[in-house]
């Protein structure tokens, strides 16, 4: 199983200063050194946390491949065909959302995306999106010529920290909350299943699936065991434990976790 590491949450913390201090740009190495396969920045509209700098150096300094997630707006996507990194993956972007809420609304966004996938082909670079695991979203990013589509684990992670974590961090209603533990149990399994049977689906019509969104030490290994993807992009819990081991030994627990 492949690993990005998403550095966004490193300018996070620099953004709260408005400082030079923790640079993303010093990820890089240890990244590369602690095995993970590929760097992913988000190039938020808004530039809360990686700003344009940090994207131009990330991606003319790493050894590892850059996956550069941007808005479909025009605009994001001519700094992406300037930047060219290795893939864009195309994220909804909501500027009052904490994080991405969920998958593009593919079927809705087909001309714009369209426009945005022909030009960033144009210039060589590969194409993902982020798309909620529904079978009309994975016909539809078919349909567009994406090489990728990921999976966003939202749901999943959702209905995971319902049943074993604590419960004051989820998204969840308290009416969801309330959800007894069989019923949490079987929406768990029935996100599991279905990201299971999408991504084989996905892979018989000659995408490469990817997941990302929510995935930490406790869930992210049935993610992990789903045949079909074949990378996984982690971000906010691997930065959050890097505080406290560094991190090199962050991303090592991490790869640990995903072992296949
Ligand atoms: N993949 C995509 C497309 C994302 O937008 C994000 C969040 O920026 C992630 C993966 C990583 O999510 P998290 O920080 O919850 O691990």
């Amino acid at each position: 199983m492949k690993l990005g590491v998403n550095i966004d949450h490193i300018a996070v913390l620099r953004e709260a200063r408005k400082i030079n201090d923790p640079n993303p740009l010093d990820a890089l190495g240890i990244c590369k050194l602690a095995g993970a396969d590929q760097i992913t920045i988000h190039l938020r509209e808004d530039r809360r946390h990686i700003q344009d700098s940090d994207a131009k150096n990330i991606i003319s300094l790493s050894q590892l491949p850059v996956n550069l997630e941007c808005a479909i707006e025009p605009s994001m996507i001519d700094i992406a065909c300037s930047l060219k990194p290795h893939r864009v993956t195309l994220v909804p972007e909501k500027r009052e959302e904490v994080t991405t809420e969920g998958g593009l609304a593919v079927t809705g966004e087909i001309s714009r995306l369209q426009n945005a996938i022909i030009k960033l082909h144009d210039h060589e670079i590969e194409v993902s999106l982020f798309i909620d695991p529904t079978l009309e979203a994975i016909n539809a990013s078919k349909e567009l010529g994406a090489e990728w589509i990921e999976f966003h684990t939202g749901s999943y992670a959702n209905v995971y920290a319902m049943l074993y974590a604590n419960l004051s961090s989820t998204h969840c209603s308290i009416k969801e909350l309330e959800l007894p533990r069989d019923i949490l149990l079987q929406k768990l399994h029935q996100e599991l299943d279905k990201l299971t049977i999408l991504s084989k689906k996905a892979h018989e019509m000659g995408l490469k699936v990817a997941a990302g969104h929510g995935l930490n030490y406790q869930n992210v290994q049935a993610i992990a065991n789903i045949p079909y993807i074949e990378e996984l992009n982690i971000g906010q819990s691997i930065i959050a434990r890097s505080v406290f081991t560094g991190l090199e030994k962050a991303i090592l627990d991490m790869k640990k976790c995903i072992e296949k």
